[in-house]
């Protein structure tokens, strides 16, 4: 098991809904400054205690913390290097998204795992550098069509999850999971409640804690489907790309 004295994250209860949006390569200054203004002015009438978080591209980080501060929007980024510091061209290290305000960052999103080939090791590693930092990881796990065609959905989440579950009780009850079949996202089709809750139920028995490490869903949420979603036992809540972009239907998700 890895060293876990330096963790200094804090515990994340599952009792309140978690909604996050990732904003992928999009945005600009002008588009965040009206999508957050429009968020922040939603959020304070939003009939819900869900908890809103946008996770922005890094160059964006300065505005969304400029703009957030004293809200109850929280802000992360969408990616972390393994290192802290040092010759690594490119790379963003804990400490700097820290810097900015940030509380939480998505690590092993499918896109970096197919992407820029990030093994399951490595999702470890990031996870372990954002926990060291302060930072609240949220792991995205998630099957592709064919291996979910084969009958392997189930073996490919617990295989993408054993690094990360072999950093010890003390980091995983201190991180999110997002399951997020790589077949539904961004396609329009989402898994069926049903479908979710069942790999939810298999994530949740490999989990330390029943009161810690909420596990979203993510995939294709919209307004009309969100809420069957997380009505279900083991969803707390949604990891939403394209519709985050969207402030009135971000906002729809979480109330
Ligand atoms: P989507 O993306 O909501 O556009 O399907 C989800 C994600 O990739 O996090």
């Amino acid at each position: 098991m890895t060293d876990t004295k330096q963790i200094t994250a804090p515990l994340i209860a599952r009792s309140q809904c978690l909604v996050m949006g990732n904003w992928k390569m999009n945005g600009s200054m002008s588009f965040n400054n009206q999508l957050l203004n429009d968020i922040v002015m939603g959020a304070a009438s939003l009939a819900t205690s869900a908890q809103l978080v946008v996770c922005v591209p890094s160059p964006y980080l300065a505005q969304a913390c400029e703009r957030l501060s004293g809200t109850p929007v929280q802000w992360g980024a969408q990616d972390v290097s393994v290192h802290t510091k040092g010759a690594f061209t490119g790379e963003i290290g804990a400490g700097m998204l820290t810097d900015f305000g940030c509380r939480w960052v998505l690590v092993g999103h499918s896109e970096r795992r197919t992407l820029h080939a990030e093994s399951d090791a490595v999702v470890a590693q990031k996870a372990l550098a954002a926990l060291n930092a302060g930072l609240t990881p949220v792991v995205c796990v998630g099957e592709s069509l064919q291996e979910r065609d084969a009958g392997l959905a189930e073996a490919v989440i617990k295989r993408q999850l054993a690094p990360v579950l072999a950093l010890g009780a003390e980091a995983v009850m201190r991180l999110v999971v997002a399951y997020e079949p790589v077949w539904a996202i961004g396609t329009g089709r989402t898994a069926s409640a049903q479908q979710a809750q069942d790999i939810h139920a298999v994530i949740r028995r490999l989990l330390p804690s029943s009161d810690h490490t909420p596990v979203l869903y993510g995939g294709s949420v919209k307004p009309d489907n969100a809420k069957t979603l997380f009505a279900m036992p083991d969803i707390d809540g949604g990891l939403i790309g394209g519709a985050s972009l969207v402030a009135t239907d971000f906002l729809a998700i979480a109330s």
